[in-house]
């Protein structure tokens, strides 16, 4: 169920824009951000990934370039505008899926995939439904697969400059001042994840945390 205090549920004018939006608040660099992130992800050939709030598939399409055409890649969102963008994106890809499902609502998915990847999505839930998205991922990921979380790192907000402590405060949703609080790793490992590798980005406010599914 949406909260009131999340904005990670895109639609309207921000959702048409999202990917022109993205490159002008990254100074044109998103494309080449989000292919340094997916690099580190290790896809093979032949993979099956899955990308939680999958948007406008930019992303998908990048993992598909790893993956190839023997690699299943699936997407869920919910914003009609963010689908069809994907759906118009990905036509011509019959090996990649997308469907509309709420992320922290039951999937159907079991021991399936090598990869999950959620990206810039996961802060913008209360606790219990960052619980249910962990545990759909677990469910539906191979025995070793990997949880691919790129998102806010952990910070001390009051120890940072006035316009980071503006942003979140006053720009971003409050979900996301909790979220860089919060110690992902030891939630992770109550799901079952360990074997955890990060790499950090943009002056380490951003990190990809990936966590393997143990067995
Ligand atoms: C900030 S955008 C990020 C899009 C994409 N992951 C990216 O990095 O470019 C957040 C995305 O999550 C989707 N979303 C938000 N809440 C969702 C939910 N409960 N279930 C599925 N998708 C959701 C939105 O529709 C939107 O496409």
């Amino acid at each position: 169920m949406k909260s009131p205090r999340t904005k990670v549920e895109v639609n309207g004018f921000e959702a048409k824009h999202y990917d022109r939006l993205m490159d002008v608040l990254m100074l044109g660099r998103y494309q080449h951000f989000m292919e340094l992130v997916i690099a580190a992800m290790n896809i093979q050939p032949g993979d099956a990934v899955l990308d939680l709030g999958s948007g406008t598939a930019r992303n998908l399409c990048i993992m598909e370039k790893y993956a190839g055409p023997e690699g299943r890649l699936v997407g869920l969102d919910i914003s009609e505008e963010m689908m069809q963008q994907a759906e118009k994106r990905c036509r011509e890809m019959p090996h990649v899926t997308l469907q509309y499902h709420r992320i922290e609502e039951p999937i159907s998915f079991e021991n399936e995939f090598d990869h999950a990847f959620i990206s810039f999505v996961l802060h913008g839930f209360e606790d219990e439904d960052k619980e249910k998205i962990i545990a759909n991922v677990q469910k539906a990921l191979k025995p070793g697969g990997v949880f691919w979380i790129l998102d806010y790192n952990e910070f001390d907000l009051s120890k940072k400059p006035f316009f980071v402590k503006y942003a979140f405060t006053k720009i971003e949703c409050p979900l996301a001042a909790e979220f860089i609080a919060m110690d992902l790793r030891n939630v992770l490992e109550r799901h079952g994840f360990g074997d955890f590798q990060e790499k950090l980005f943009a002056w380490d406010y951003v990190r990809l945390l990936g966590a393997h599914k143990l067995a």
